[in-house]
């Protein structure tokens, strides 16, 4: 399966980022931990970070004919992007939403996902095994 893994805003910033939520590892770190785990060895991965919604919104377009799942952290975009979750149901690649920390135990405005109505599941508080649980998630669905 081609996964497209897309992270959003302050992502960039994990291993210094409020480490006691998001831990001490860096993205680069985490998402290479992803791609070389024995689930994600046999799927080819494409990697997107970035800080700006269109940019976001732009990547999951251009890459609607290579990817076949997506798994999207959209960080904060999670709770008010609704140009991102139409852009999702836009281009139908199968997603899974995933978090770090669990969004469901945080402030009242993190526990609303504007995203999951249009994912196939949401993943969240399992730290980077997020990533991980929400790859075989879409590796069940798509088959
Ligand atoms: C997050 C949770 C969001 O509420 C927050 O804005 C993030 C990261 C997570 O991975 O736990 O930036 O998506």
């Amino acid at each position: 399966m081609n996964v497209l893994v897309i992270n959003g805003p302050s992502l960039n910033l994990l291993g210094t980022r409020e480490p006691e939520i998001y831990g001490t590892e860096t993205l680069e770190e985490l998402m290479m931990w992803l791609e070389t785990s024995p689930k994600g060895s046999d799927h080819s991965f494409k990697f997107f970070q970035s800080n700006h919604e269109g940019e976001i919104i732009d990547t999951i377009h251009d890459e609607r004919h290579w990817a076949e799942g997506m798994l999207i952290n959209p960080a904060a975009f999670t709770h008010y992007s609704y140009a991102i979750r139409d852009a999702i149901s836009a281009v139908e690649i199968p997603t899974v939403e995933v978090h770090i920390s669990d969004i469901h135990k945080r402030e009242e405005f993190r526990q609303v996902s504007v995203m999951s109505p249009v994912c196939i599941n949401q993943v969240s508080g399992l730290g980077k095994d997020s990533y991980l649980e929400g790859l075989k998630l879409l590796i069940k669905f798509v088959g």
